[in-house]
C-alpha cells in the first residue's frame, strides 16, 4: 500500500513547525555563548531594549525571578534555561530576544553586551575526572568533580572467572564518536499564551507531545489541561526531538510576558551546536573464547561523554540506556559492563539517534570486538558468528545481562545475507585482488535490538510509565478515526496504523483516518522513539481494533437473530456459521450501533473503544548485514561498492515503508562509518557546526542498497511486529568498520576508530590507528 501522507508531502503540503503563522505572531531570537565555560560577570541589555522593533529581552535573571531559569531534563538533572552563573557549553542559551519579525530579533542579539569571565574548559572525556580538573556542575550541591554516574551490570566475578579459563583473550579500545541527527527541519516552537483564560497552546517539534505537556505543567506550574501541546508534520526526528530544549521553554516565556504568540526557529548551527547529540562513548571491548572459537565472555568498560548536563533520555532504571544488550547475538556463559559517565563542557544530549537507547553503541562494541576475534582466530568471520548465535530453541532467551530476547532465528538470516551477497564468491574476489594489491573489504554485522520501550513495572521516563494509550472510534457510515499517542516524523504512521486497524476490523484503510501529534486530541502515552511506535502503539491499535469488533459481534448477533458463538468473522463482515448469506457487514453494524433500532441488553449505543497497552516486554528484531568496500590504496577514500541488509522485524505490516526505513538507517550508517563527528578544539569550540564540517551522506556517497527479509514474529505482540525504524542505523556501522578493516589486512590494521575519513583510513595504513 502506498503511503496516504505522500500527497501531501510529495506536493509540498506538510505543514511544519515553520509554517504556523498566527495573527501578530512575535518572532523569537537566542543569544548563545561564543565560549565552553566562562563565569557570567554581567548581562547589558538597555541597546537591545532600545531597538524599535523589540518587544522584550529576557536574560537568566529575569528567569529567575520568575523559578523558571532552570528545567528537569528527561534524566533527572536540572538544565538551565538561560545562564545564570556560569555559561558550560559553546552555544548555550544566555539570553532571548521577542522582536516584530524574525530578523530584528537576530539584530538586536548582537546589541546584548555580556561580560564573560573565563574558565578553564574540560574537554577530554579522559581527564574530565582528573583531580585539578575544574567542576563544570558547580551549581549542584556539594558537587567536587566531574562525575555524573557510574553503572554497571552483568556478573564481574562469572566474567573474570571465564576469562582465566580461555584459551584466547582480545582487547581493544574502541570510540563510538559524538555524532548528531542532524533532521532535515531543525527544532523550534509556536507559543501562545491566553491570558484572559491561561490557556497555553504550544506547536513545537516534539516526538513526545504528552510527556513534554506534562514537564511543562509540572516547570511552568501551570495546569496540565490547560496546556495543548500540537505536533505538526515533523521534519526528521531520529531522537534529536525527544529532549526539551530551552528554547520551548523561552517561547512560553516571550508569549507569557508579551501577550503574543512567539515563534522561535533554530538555524541550522544552533541545531548542530546546542541540541541534542547522540553516542560520544569510549570503550574498552574484551572477549575470552576458546581456541576453536567457542565465545565464552565478554567485558567492557566505558567512559561515556554526557556533556554539560546529563539530557540523555532514558527510562529511568537505565541510565546507560539499554547498552545492557552488548553481549549480542550470542549464547555466552558470563559477561560484564561498568560504565562511569562524566560531564564535560559539550552541549547536553545523549540522545538515542536512530535507536533504542544506546543499542547502537552495545552492537558497534559486540560486532567490532567479535571480528577482533575471528582475526585472532584466523576465523571467517561469518562462520565465528554462526558457531556462537543463540540457538531457536533457547528462546525466550535471558542474557547474561537480564534481558529476555522475545524471539529469534538467527542462521536463516545470516544465510539469507550471504546467498544475497554471494559470500563466497566475493571471498574468492578478495583473495584475487589482494594478489595484485587491490584493497577491497567484506564486512559482516549481526544484531538484535531491543525495541518497544517499555514494560510499565521496569521503564518510566520521569515517574511516566511508558505504556500507550489508542482510542478508536467507528462512525455511523462505517468510517474510523483511530487517534494514537505516538508522533510520526516522517515514518508514515498515518498509512501503517491504518492498515493494523483495517486488517482487524475489515474497514478499508482509506476509510481510516489517523490522529495523532495533538495533546487535546489522543491519548496520553510516551511517543515516538526507540523503534517503539509500532512495538507497543501498534499493539495497541490493534487490540483497540479487536475490542471494537467484539463489540461489533454483540451488535451482529442481535442484528442477525443469532447467538455470538454462532458467527464468523470474514474481515468485514459477520455470518452466520454454516450460512454465508446470513451476513451483516462491519460497516451496516457500525449504523445499527448509532441507529434507532435495538441493540441487545446492555449494549450501549457507538462503537468505539479505548485502551492503554503495557508491553510485556521489548520486542527483538535481527538482522545481518554484509557490506563490500574498496579502498584506494592512493588516497585512502573508501567506497561502499555493495551493502546487504536482511531484516527481520517479525509480522511486516508494510513491506514498503520497511524497506525506507531501512535505506534511511543504512544512509545514516555510512555517515556515521566514513563521515560524520562532532569534534572540539581545545578550547570547547564545536568544529561541526555547519554542514560544510559535519558531513552527511548523500545519494553519492551510498550505494545501491540490496534487502532482504526473514519472519520471526514476536510471541507476545498481537500481531508479531517488532519495531525496525532503527534497525539499519544499529547494524550498518559495525559492517562497514569492519569492512575497511578486512580490507586493510595486508597494512595489518586490527582496528581504526570512526568515521574512517581518508585521512584517518591514511593513518592507520601508516601504523597510526588511534588518531589524536
Ligand atoms: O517508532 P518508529 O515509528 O520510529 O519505528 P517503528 O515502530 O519501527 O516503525 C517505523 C515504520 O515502519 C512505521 O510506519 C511502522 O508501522 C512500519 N513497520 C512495519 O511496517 N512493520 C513492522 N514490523 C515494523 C514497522
Amino acid at each position: 500500500m502506498l503511503r496516504k501522507e505522500d500527497p501531501r508531502f510529495l506536493r509540498g503540503k506538510g505543514h511544519y513547525l515553520d509554517d504556523v503563522q498566527l495573527p501578530g505572531m512575535l518572532h523569537l531570537a537566542i543569544l548563545r555563548s561564543p565560549v565552553a565555560h566562562a563565569r557570567i560577570v554581567s548581562i547589558d541589555t538597555s541597546a537591545a531594549e532600545a531597538h524599535p522593533k523589540v518587544k522584550a529581552v529576557v536574560t537568566g535573571e529575569t528567569l529567575a525571578g520568575l523559578g523558571l531559569a532552570w528545567m528537569p531534563t528527561l534524566s533527572n538533572d536540572v538544565q538551565a534555561v538561560l545562564a545564570t552563573d556560569k555559561v558550560r557549553f559553546q552555544g548555550q542559551e544566555v539570553a532571548f530576544v521577542v522582536a516584530e519579525d524574525r530578523y530584528a530579533a537576530r539584530d538586536a542579539l548582537e546589541l546584548i553586551d555580556v561580560e564573560y569571565d573565563m574558565l578553564q574548559p574540560v574537554i577530554d572525556v579522559r581527564t574530565a575526572l582528573a583531580d585539578d580538573a575544574p567542576v563544570i556542575r558547580d551549581d549542584l550541591e556539594g558537587k567536587t568533580n566531574n562525575h555524573c554516574f557510574d553503572w554497571e551490570t552483568g556478573d564481574a566475578a562469572a566474567t573474570e572467572a571465564a576469562f582465566a579459563r580461555a584459551d584466547v583473550v582480545v582487547s581493544q579500545d574502541i570510540v563510538y564518536p559524538r555524532v548528531h541527527p542532524a533532521p532535515m527541519e531543525t527544532c523550534g516552537s509556536v507559543a501562545d499564551y491566553d491570558r484572559i483564560d491561561g490557556r497555553l497552546t504550544l506547536w513545537s517539534t516534539s516526538q513526545a507531545p504528552h510527556a513534554h505537556r506534562t514537564l511543562y505543567a509540572i516547570v511552568a506550574g501551570l495546569p496540565e489541561h490547560k496546556i495543548r501541546v500540537i505536533s505538526p508534520d515533523i521534519g526528521g526526528g531520529f531522537g534529536n526531538k525527544v529532549p526539551i530544549y530551552p528554547g520551548y521553554v523561552c517561547s512560553i516565556v516571550g508569549s507569557i510576558v508579551t501577550g503574543k504568540p512567539v515563534k522561535w526557529m533554530e538555524d541550522r548551527s544552533e541545531n548542530l551546536v546546542s541540541t541534542g547529540f547522540a553516542r560520544d562513548y569510549v570503550m574498552r571491548g574484551e572477549i575470552a573464547a576458546t581456541r576453536d572459537g567457542k565465545i565464552l565472555a565478554i567485558r567492557t568498560n566505558v567512559l561515556a561523554d554526557h556533556g554539560a548536563f546529563n539530557g540523555t533520555a532514558a527510562p529511568v532504571k537505565y541510565p546507560a540506556g539499554f547498552f545492557g544488550v552488548f553481549t549480542g547475538s550470542y549464547d555466552i556463559e558470563a559477561a560484564y559492563c561498568h560504565m562511569t559517565a562524566v560531564y564535560t563542557n559539550k552541549a547536553p544530549g545523549g540522545v538515542a539517534y536512530a535507536c533504542s537507547f544506546r543499542i547502537t553503541e552495545a552492537v558497534y562494541l559486540v560486532e567490532r570486538i567479535v571480528d577482533c576475534l575471528a582475526l585472532e582466530l584466523a576465523m571467517d568471520p561469518v562462520a565465528l558468528r554462526i558457531k556462537n548465535f543463540i540457538q531457536p530453541d533457547q528462546f525466550p532467551y535471558t542474557t547474561k545481562t537480564g534481558w529476555v530476547y522475545d524471539s529469534g532465528d538467527y542462521e536463516p538470516t545470516m544465510r539469507e545475507a550471504m546467498r544475497i551477497a554471494g559470500y563466497d564468491e566475493l571471498r574468492r574476489e578478495q583473495a584475487e585482488k589482494r594478489e595484485r594489491g587491490e584493497l577491497m573489504g567484506i564486512g559482516v554485522a549481526f544484531f538484535t535490538e531491543a525495541v518497544g520501550a517499555g514494560p510499565r513495572k521496569d521503564m518510566d521516563i520521569l515517574g511516566l510509565g511508558m505504556a500507550d494509550g489508542c482510542e478508536l472510534r467507528v462512525h455511523p457510515t462505517g468510517k474510523a478515526v483511530v487517534r494514537l499517542s505516538v508522533q510520526s516524523q516522517g515514518q508514515g504512521h498515518e498509512t501503517t496504523f491504518a492498515q493494523i486497524v483495517a486488517e482487524e476490523i475489515g474497514i478499508p484503510p482509506a476509510d481510516i483516518d489517523v490522529v495523532h501529534g495533538d495533546t487535546d486530541q489522543t491519548p496520553f502515552g510516551l511517543g515516538t522513539y526507540g523503534s517503539r511506535s509500532t512495538p507497543v502503539s501498534g499493539a495497541a491499535a490493534a487490540l483497540v481494533a479487536r475490542k471494537v469488533r467484539d463489540k461489533a459481534r454483540i451488535i451482529a448477533s442481535g442484528m442477525l437473530e443469532v447467538s455470538v458463538a454462532d458467527l464468523d468473522w470474514d474481515k468485514g463482515s459477520f455470518h452466520v456459521k454454516g450460512d454465508p448469506t446470513k451476513a451483516v457487514t462491519i460497516q451496516e453494524i457500525a449504523m445499527r450501533a448509532h441507529g434507532a433500532g435495538d441493540l441487545p441488553d446492555g449494549v450501549e449505543g457507538g462503537l468505539e473503544a479505548q485502551i492503554c497497552y503495557n508491553p510485556e516486554n521489548l520486542t527483538y528484531p535481527h538482522g545481518a548485514y554484509i557490506c563490500v568496500v574498496d579502498i584506494d590504496p592512493g588516497t585512502a577514500q573508501v567506497k561502499v561498492r555493495r551493502f546487504i541488509a536482511v531484516d527481520d522485524c517479525g509480522t511486516r505490516i508494510n513491506p514498503m515503508i520497511i524497506e525506507g526505513q531501512v535505506h534511511g538507517g543504512l544512509t545514516d550508517g555510512v555517515g556515521m562509518a566514513l563521515m560524520e563527528i562532532i569534534a572540539f578544539d581545545e578550547d570547547g569550540n564545536c568544529l561541526g557546526g555547519s554542514l560544510m564540517d559535519y558531513l552527511i551522506p548523500t545519494a553519492l556517497e551510498v550505494p545501491d542498497w540490496e534487502t532482504g527479509f526473514t519472519v520471526t514474529p514476536s510471541p507476545h505482540h498481537p500481531i508479531g511486529a517488532k519495531g525496525v525504524g532503527e534497525s539499519a542505523t544499529v547494524g550498518s556501522p559495525p559492517a562497514i568498520v569492519n569492512a575497511v578493516i578486512d580490507a586493510l589486512q595486508p597494512y595489518g590494521v586490527r582496528h581504526a576508530d570512526m568515521p574512517l575519513t581518508p585521512s584517518r583510513v591514511w593513518d592507520a595504513m601508516q601504523g597510526n590507528a588511534t588518531p589524536p
